[in-house]
């Protein structure tokens, strides 16, 4: 479950000219086709070594020009200069977009004629391998997916290859593609990862806060008429004891009356670094694709709570045995201590109405939906690590207080 930023520039912010870029992290060798080498004395290395591979070091100031550049189809900057005519398609940079998020985001929007470039650092690829793991259903290297979307459709859609922390790489794709708008996937968004230890807390922390400053400077900097839609998680609201709302409470204390943003109780460092439900993953691009289509006015920040239902797990796990058993699986609920700190019990009402104002027609967790994330766990059983399933990573080890009491 998401939240959906949007807002037009201007953003009050002072800009520098020089940018603070910092050599932060490191690769391993099989990227350096893509990446400018360099060297870097992050305490992040420790963290990148762990899981025993010699990774070369060095920093992700990727390639600028475009990697699948080699049939651009708008690359001219004069006729980027009208692009907010209606003739011209909106060029949507996303971030994040070899992301789960990101790349269905990125494949809607070139599929409804928006020139999309995809901007990602690969990092998510990487935890993977330091952390041994791998994904249920095989996932192609990002150039592979790109061409096999060409071969589909024949649209191309751009890539850059590097970090937003590394300001002097964003400033060059913003230059280089010149975005209407940006869609920002682009963050370490695995509430358990961010509490495995202290260096993953501090690398989330950093890569989201600092990703996040880079974009917005960067609009301010090169495309201040840009519209960004920045995915956040009600995660940060915390579980409260009254209604959430869409961004924003209206407050009366000691006599006087304010509008403010609603209270953060966010519960892991990820969602500390962050500006539960069901979404379908069409339901996210529809969303982005709303938000794109119909933008903040200049100066406006818009907040969405974007879900369209609200299970409990208990009421999860018995769709999913009653789906189950349906074709034929012996399945099995069981009970584990929670590994987080939420109450277990708790009230939650999040409002979700701005989105289907926009037009959002959802989707619903239907039995033919289960059936198909079923049927994909059965095709790729093989791939299933059990080990895996496990909640392996305690919020109590690293210190993290409940903070809601019921009332
Ligand atoms: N997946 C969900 O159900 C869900 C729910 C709520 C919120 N969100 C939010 O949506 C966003 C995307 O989530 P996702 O599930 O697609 O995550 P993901 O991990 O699948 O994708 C994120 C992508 O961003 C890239 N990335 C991370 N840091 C980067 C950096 N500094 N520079 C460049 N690229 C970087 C990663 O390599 C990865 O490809 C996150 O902000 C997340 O908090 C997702």
């Amino acid at each position: 479950m998401a939240h959906l930023l949007s807002t037009s520039c201007s953003i009050k912010l002072s800009s520098s000219h020089r940018p603070l870029s910092q050599p932060f992290r490191q690769c391993p060798t099989k990227f350096l086709t893509f990446f400018t080498l360099g060297t870097s004395k992050s305490p992040f290395k420790r963290f990148v070594l762990q899981g025993g591979t010699q990774q070369a070091s060095c920093v992700v100031r990727a390639t600028v020009a475009p990697i699948s550049q080699e049939t651009p189809t708008q690359s001219s900057s004069d006729s980027r200069q009208n692009s907010s005519e209606p003739s011209k398609p909106k060029r949507v940079m996303v971030i994040g977009g070899d992301g789960y998020c990101g790349w269905a985001t990125a494949l809607h929007l070139s599929n409804k004629g928006y020139e999309v470039a995809i901007v990602d650092s690969l990092i998510r690829r990487l935890f993977d391998q330091q952390l041994g793991l791998d994904s249920l259903t095989p996932i192609a290297s990002i150039h592979n997916r790109l061409r096999c979307w060409r071969s589909v459709t024949g649209k191309t859609i751009e890539l850059y290859i590097g970090d937003i922390c590394d300001f002097e790489f964003l400033s060059e794709t913003f230059k280089s593609f010149e975005p209407d708008a940006v869609v920002h996937f682009g963050e370490q968004r695995s509430a358990p990862y961010s509490m495995i230890d202290r260096n993953r807390a501090v690398f989330t922390q950093h890569n989201n806060v600092i990703g996040t400053l880079n974009v917005l400077f960067a609009i301010k900097e090169f495309r201040d008429q840009c519209h960004l839609v920045k995915l956040g998680t009600m995660g940060e609201y915390g579980t409260p004891n009254i209604d959430i709302e869409e961004g924003y409470i209206t407050i009366t204390h000691n006599g006087r009356t304010d509008t403010l943003p609603f209270p953060k109780q966010a519960s892991s460092f990820y969602h500390l670094s962050k500006t539960r439900g069901y979404l379908d993953i069409r339901d996210t691009v529809q969303c982005v694709e709303l938000a794109i289509a119909n933008p903040a006015q200049p100066g406006e920040f818009r907040v969405f709570n974007q879900f369209t239902e609200q299970f409990s797990v208990n009421e999860l796990a018995s769709l999913v045995t009653k789906a189950g058993e349906k074709l034929g699986l012996d399945v099995k609920t069981i009970s584990v201590p929670n590994p987080r700190v939420e109450a277990e019990e708790h009230y939650y009402n999040a409002k979700h109405t701005k989105l289907i104002e926009l037009g959002l027609e959802p989707h619903l967790l239907s039995d033919s939906l289960l059936d198909s994330l079923l049927n994909f766990a059965i095709k790729f059983k093989d791939r299933v690590d059990t080990k895996q399933i496990m909640p392996s990573v305690s919020w109590k080890k690293i210190g993290v207080k409940p903070k809601t009491l019921a009332a």
